[in-house]
């Protein structure tokens, strides 16, 4: 999306939550952090002129989107959310879809198993009361400290491949698997390898996010760019 805006010459500002010490370099004029709650993004909507906000944050960051929806709202300004398609479950796939983090951790087995957690840093706690397995995760900072006993952690950052993910599930004799439904490529590798390898997924809907106008692509966002009222809520 950046390089799509960055190529049309549109005057825009790319908005990190700052969750990481590195973020990508991107092709947009770059501002990192929070603004302070919806009246905080409103203050800066209106002090920078901003007309179009694009949410293209992930779908499980849903206070950014909540955020975006209100203060767009407040200041009668134009909305799209950029929202990839959710994964669909094909031939072969063992998904077990949960509707929260929660219900994931009560989704594993019993018995102690290798489990594969990608689900980031911010929630691994809800796997506490599961300390039987052993849990590797893959993460774009070091941690500094995990809430799990037998816990591993990775330091990588996406997007991966499938060859790539099938060499770290067969490495670490990975059983079973815990993510969030992302879709998008970049992170579906992990679901192509388990089931290239016989592997259950324990796969987590998405939460529920306030109505607003969806593209699925950067093509159609700059369609709507050009052409707001064509997308609906
Ligand atoms: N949640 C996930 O599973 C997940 C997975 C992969 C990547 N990420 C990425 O990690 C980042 C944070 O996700 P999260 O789930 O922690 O977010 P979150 O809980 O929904 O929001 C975190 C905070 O970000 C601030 N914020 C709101 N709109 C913003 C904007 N346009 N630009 C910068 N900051 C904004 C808000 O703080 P103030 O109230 O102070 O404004 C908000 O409380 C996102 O960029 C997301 O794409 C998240």
């Amino acid at each position: 999306m950046a390089r799509a805006l960055a190529e049309a010459g549109l005057p825009s500002v790319f908005s990190y939550a700052g969750r990481t010490a590195a973020p990508v370099a991107q092709p947009l004029p770059v501002r990192v952090g929070g603004f302070g709650g919806v009246e905080g993004l409103a203050a800066y909507i209106r002090a920078e002129g901003i007309t179009h906000v694009i949410d293209a944050t992930h779908p499980f960051a849903t206070q950014m989107s909540r955020n975006a929806v209100e203060a767009c709202d407040a200041t009668g300004t134009a909305l799209v959310a950029l929202e990839r398609a959710p994964w669909v479950a094909g031939p072969g796939d063992r998904w077990i879809r949960v509707p929260s983090i929660e219900a994931a951790a009560e989704a594993l087995p019993e018995a102690p198993a290798r489990v594969f957690l990608a689900i980031g840093r911010l929630h691994l706690a809800a796997f506490a009361g599961r300390p039987q397995h052993h849990y590797l995760l893959r993460l774009v900072d070091p941690p500094e400290g995990l809430p799990l006993p037998h816990a591993e952690a990775i330091i990588a950052r996406g997007p991966f491949t499938l060859a790539e993910d099938l060499d770290l599930l067969r490495s670490h004799a990975t059983q079973w698997i815990v993510a969030k439904n992302a879709g998008g490529e970049g992170a579906r590798a992990k679901l192509d390898a388990a089931r290239e390898l016989g592997l259950p997924v324990v796969l987590i809907d998405r939460p529920a996010i306030l109505p607003r106008p969806r593209a699925e692509t950067p093509e159609a966002v700059l369609a709507w760019l050009a052409h707001p009222a064509d997308l609906g809520v």
